[in-house]
């Protein structure tokens, strides 16, 4: 099926991330400093209700699902969920956007079920630094899972880390890491969320200051193709891996998105910031419903922005990224 989801900026989404849970076992300091907060009761999707999303979705042409959060992987039934997504033949990918901290554990179980792409946060290949980061000294253990996802035959895993001014803008960190592992490394620039603000004063980097210490050092831009998304990734002849620069404070980022988000409480967001968004869950009963829940899908695509709202401090800022799913 050819996507049926455009936009009227003519952009294409064959690209679905669903939030599992705004739950999170790490406090990263740009994300959840305090931890979650219990006393917002939220509930979030039921196995039924994911499964009405996915089906739907899929019958819109959407081929990439990825899982994420909050810490998608705390969830009992995780494995389930991809079982679910798995057993859609129009679904060529199943992502999860993790910690990390189960992997060791659970990755074998996960590519059974039918995961095919990992992206693995760390923040600093430094213990303590990612200690500090992320409020739970597990670095080694991470490391120990993504080197089991490769050693199991995981193809596509990548790394995310969000680029912070002294703390982690070191190249020399993390090339040896790339020499002989064939995985993507990809520089996320810190974006301001809600209660983010000093932390965001502090720490932002632009992502071009990685990207020209990449081309002085030999790095070259790699062609995209017409579906990828706004990450630009280099390599270099002496690398197995790659290093990919997520930079949303850059000009033309938008006009290359293809992801719609779906929130852990049903909610249909067309992007990470701005408040634009739909409820869908009075639509995620029963079978009967996928035709009405596919037409509100359609109809709404139009509010979908141009563009976020970073650059306008007053607007559209979120609370915090583990909400829609970063
Ligand atoms: P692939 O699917 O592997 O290409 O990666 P992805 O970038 O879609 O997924 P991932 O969850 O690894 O994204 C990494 C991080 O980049 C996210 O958690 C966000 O922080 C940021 N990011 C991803 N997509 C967007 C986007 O559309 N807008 C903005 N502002 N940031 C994004
Ligand atoms: N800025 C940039 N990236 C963020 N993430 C969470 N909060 C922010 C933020 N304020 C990213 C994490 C991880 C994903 C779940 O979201 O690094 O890659
Ligand atoms: Fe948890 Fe991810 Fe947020 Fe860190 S960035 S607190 S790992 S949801």
């Amino acid at each position: 099926v050819d996507s049926l989801l455009v936009d009227r900026y003519q952009r294409r989404f064959q690209y679905l991330r669903l939030s599992l849970t705004e739950l999170c076992n790490f406090r990263c300091q740009y994300c959840l400093p305090d931890g979650y907060q219990a006393n917002r009761t939220h509930q979030f999707l039921t196995l039924n209700e994911i499964y009405h999303i996915i089906n739907a979705f899929s019958d819109l042409g959407v081929q990439k699902i990825r899982l994420t959060g909050g810490e998608p992987t705390l969830r009992r039934d995780f494995t389930d969920i991809i079982r679910l997504v798995a057993a859609h033949s129009t679904i060529k990918d199943i992502a999860v956007t993790t910690n990390g901290s189960r992997l060791y554990d659970r990755i074998e179980e996960w590519q059974r079920a039918g995961l095919t792409a990992l992206n693995v946060s760390i923040d600093s290949f430094l213990p303590h630094m990612f200690a500090m980061i992320t409020g739970e000294d597990k670095l080694n253990q991470v490391i120990r899972g993504i080197d089991k996802a490769l050693s199991i035959g995981m193809r596509k895993v990548k790394i995310n880390t969000v680029l912070m001014k002294g703390l982690n803008d070191d190249l020399n960190h993390y090339l040896p890491w790339l020499k002989t592992r064939n995985i993507d490394l990809r520089f996320i620039e810190l974006m301001e969320t809600g209660e983010g603000a000093p932390h965001f004063q502090r720490y932002h980097l632009s992502g071009s200051v990685i990207e020209h210490k990449l081309i002085e050092s030999g790095w070259q831009l790699m062609t995209k193709d017409s579906l990828a998304g706004p990450a630009k990734v280099y390599q270099h002849d002496e690398y197995q891996g790659r290093i990919g620069l997520i930079m949303p404070y850059s000009q033309d980022f938008c006009q290359s998105c293809n992801r719609l988000r779906v929130s852990s409480t049903g909610r249909l967001h067309y992007c990470l910031f701005g408040d634009s968004a739909i409820d869908l869950r009075d639509l995620l009963h029963d079978e009967s419903q996928k035709n009405i829940l596919k037409n509100r899908i359609l109809d709404s695509l139009h509010i979908k922005p141009a563009t976020h709202f970073l650059h306008q401090h007053h607007a559209g800022i979120t609370q915090n990224l583990s909400f829609i799913g970063g």
